[in-house]
């Protein structure tokens, strides 16, 4: 295997809106995977990621919500950044492109190709927008693409078939401001020259054949179409200005600034570390293997205009491979930012692990194709794979050992035909997954894990311990002993895809946490010795019931059946369709008990009769306000399908509705009741 060490980046995400599962596994699972992969085997690996802050998808954010950019990047950048924490993606160093840092590297980097002569200054012709009074960059403008016919292209790139976009040659544009008809007028812009690039991307890419068909294809094509110049500056208010004179108003392409941002971010790494001259050992060193985890959209920027940007510049290294995944979509439609038709990443982890969602999409990565996420096909890769195949071989192991061995190994005796066969698939597991990881094949990687968990069940069945223990004791003590090897083996291939519980299963074997006491190449079957004490145990992997699944569907199924939502509805700042609304379930609720919460001055605990749905604890911040002994007989009203929550060790499953006025001391704070009302009864829809 190729021990170079490894540069990992993952596409910057607009610092727009949260990440969804679409994005997860586009970009951000298949590159952790392989990050962690990388970090067991030894190899030395930097893993950099951030968030792009400039662009029209921030502007048009800001505009609709009338806001400034900054404030819109500022609330994404964090709460993109704790998603990926909790979903244990993991960066060494996670920027964002609105930094000073960034905003020098960029202009160095546009400079020097401007001293190179590498930059042509042209007059064109821009749409724009006599209404708004401004030129229409990007994504202001929507059109048909003049490629495939896809009707709601943007005018920088076509969302459908991927191709950059001149805009003055799309069919019917409009003014994403207005909604007008664009006039085209003159205005001056810095140009990248790709054409003078052509022949030397296609020589790099001719030495790039084990890259996926998908990428290549797609390169190949736009070399076959010839190259054209790119402009690479915009008129925008928002953005990194043009380091030269008499550019006033005009910023970066963020496309020319976003990729740019890995390095800067690289640099705020190293800066961090102590040595501000440390990420040229990894951008200027020829040795480094440069990887691109990328969505298919970002095709062209990865592997044609940012080489192209880096060639001209000289130094830097290339990159090694661009390991682009087709897209997830959500049960057969498109994720949708808009039509809030989309699991968020964020949303998901209120209810779920974080570790079951990392395996069903590795076993379902889009890796040669589209796939589909399914919820009943999530539960069920959970409930059957993890919870049934590899939780219970882990499970009824050290169960059976603290059972029966006071939780210590037992002894290794002579090993049967049986045994050899489980050691020896034990001894091949790790260079098969890793194989498979290594090429970036995830599905395959999923399907090897599990059917050696397979196996290892087949073993313990086979070799019946259960008897043998009365039959044969020394057979049983080889079989738990070998069972516990085998569990130590699943844990460590199993850190990569999932390493919440890689770490649990150590805790359970009483051994250190830290990955870096867990190499991928080692002798799985010696490590655990005879007379080694086992850990607390607990289940891996509980199941997962039908409940938690409707409760995750409500959130996004009301956008699937209703209309897209209208462009003029988009503009309206905080304006939600009626099917946004239909996903939100509220309920009238009799309270039939109400008392303090020890030690919290706000909390109360309620105890709410639901009528069908039944009775609930809901702890509601209202004991400033209310004492308990009134409540008792009152009828309020309860969002009833929010994520139920741990507040002050009390699970809350649902939240009750209150007028509020002012914050702390002033705050003035009335229940939503219907007292007096005509006799509804528990459980009534609020609509
Ligand atoms: O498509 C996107 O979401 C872009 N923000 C990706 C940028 S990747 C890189 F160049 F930073
Ligand atoms: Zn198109």
């Amino acid at each position: 295997m190729d021990q170079r060490k490894v540069l990992v980046t993952s596409a910057l995400p607009y610092a727009n809106g949260p990440i969804h599962l679409g994005h997860l596994a586009g970009a951000y699972l298949p590159a952790d995977i392989f990050v962690r992969f990388c970090r067991l085997l030894g190899r030395e690996v930097l893993y950099i990621g951030g968030t792009d802050e400039h662009g029209v998808p921030i502007t048009i954010t800001a505009d609709r919500e009338g806001v400034s950019p900054q404030a819109v990047v500022d609330r994404w950048y964090a709460d993109i950044r704790d998603s990926f924490q909790r979903a244990g993606i993991s960066f060494d160093h996670f920027s964002r492109t609105s930094l000073p840092i960034h905003h020098q590297t960029c202009q160095d980097i546009f400079l020097k190709l401007h001293k190179k002569g590498l930059l042509v200054k042209k007059s064109e012709k821009q749409l724009y927008d006599p209404a708004r009074r401004r030129f229409l960059p990007d994504r202001y403008v929507v059109g048909t693409c003049y490629h495939c016919g896809y009707a709601e292209c943007s005018g920088d790139q076509c969302e459908s078939c991927g191709k950059p976009i001149d805009p003055l040659l799309l069919i019917e544009p409009k003014s994403k401001l207005s909604g007008e008809k664009p006039e085209v007028r003159e205005t001056e812009h810095w140009y990248l020259p790709l054409d003078r690039f052509q022949g030397q991307l296609a020589k790099w890419l001719g030495t790039k054949p084990h890259w996926k068909e998908n990428v290549l294809n797609f390169c190949n094509g736009m070399l076959k179409e010839g190259l054209r110049e790119r402009a690479v500056t915009r008129d925008l208010h928002w953005g990194i200005p043009v380091p030269l004179p008499d550019s006033e108003g005009k910023v970066l392409y963020v496309w020319f600034d976003a990729p740019i941002g890995y390095i800067s971010s690289t640099r705020e790494w190293a800066a961090q570390q102590g040595d501000p001259e440390l990420w040229k050992t990894w951008w200027w060193d020829k040795d480094t293997r440069l990887v691109h985890f990328i969505g298919k959209d970002n095709i062209f920027f990865h592997a044609l205009m940012f080489p192209a940007c880096l060639m001209a510049y000289g130094n830097y290294v290339l990159p090694d491979n661009v390991p682009a995944n087709e897209y997830l979509n959500l049960e057969g439609l498109k994720f949708s930012t808009s039509r809030n038709f989309a699991v968020w990443l964020g949303d998901y982890l209120d209810r779920f692990a974080p570790d079951p969602l990392r395996y069903y999409l590795c076993a379902n990565m889009p890796e040669t194709r589209d796939t589909d996420f399914n919820l009943r096909e999530f539960q069920a890769h959970n409930n059957n794979e993890l919870a049934d195949t590899v939780g219970n071989f882990i499970n009824r192991t050290l169960t059976f050992i603290e059972r029966y061995y006071e939780g210590r190994i037992p002894e290794r005796g002579a090993a049967s035909g049986l045994d050899q066969e489980m050691l020896g698939r034990l001894g091949r597991i790790a260079g098969e997954l890793g194989g498979h990881i290594d090429n970036f094949r995830y599905r395959a990687a999923a399907d090897t894990f599990t059917e050696f968990a397979r196996f290892c069940n087949k073993y313990f069945n086979d070799k019946a311990p259960w008897e043998a223990r009365k039959s044969d004791p020394a057979s049983c003590a080889t079989t738990l002993n070998v069972c516990c090897q085998a569990v130590y083996g699943l844990s460590v291939v199993m850190w990569p895809i999932m390493p919440f519980s890689a770490e649990n299963v150590w805790t359970q074997l009483g051994l250190s946490t830290n990955w870096k006491d867990h190499p991928w190449q080692q002798d799985y079957a010696g490590k655990l010795p005879a007379g080694h004490k086992l850990g607390k145990i607990e289940v891996l992997f509980p199941k997962i019931d039908d409940e938690a699944i409707q409760a995750q569907e409500a959130s996004y199924k009301g956008g699937k059946t209703a209309p897209a939502v209208t462009a003029e509805k988009d503009e309206l700042p905080g304006v939600i369709g009626i099917e946004h609304f239909a996903g939100v379930d509220i309920r009238v609720a009799l309270v039939k008990a109400a008392e303090a919460v020890p030690k919290s001055k706000r909390l109360l605990k309620l105890t709410l009769d639901l009528g069908p749905l039944g009775e609930r604890t809901v702890a509601a911040g209202i004991a400033g306000h209310y004492a308990p002994e009134d409540l008792p007989g009152r009828k309020v009203l309860v969002v009833a399908n929010l994520a139920p929550r741990k507040v002050m060790g009390i699970t809350s499953q649902g939240m009750v509705m209150a007028a509020v006025d002012g914050e702390g001391e002033n705050e003035k704070l009335a229940l939503t009741t219907i007292d007096g009302a005509i006799d509804l009864p528990p459980g009534s829809r609020v609509s």
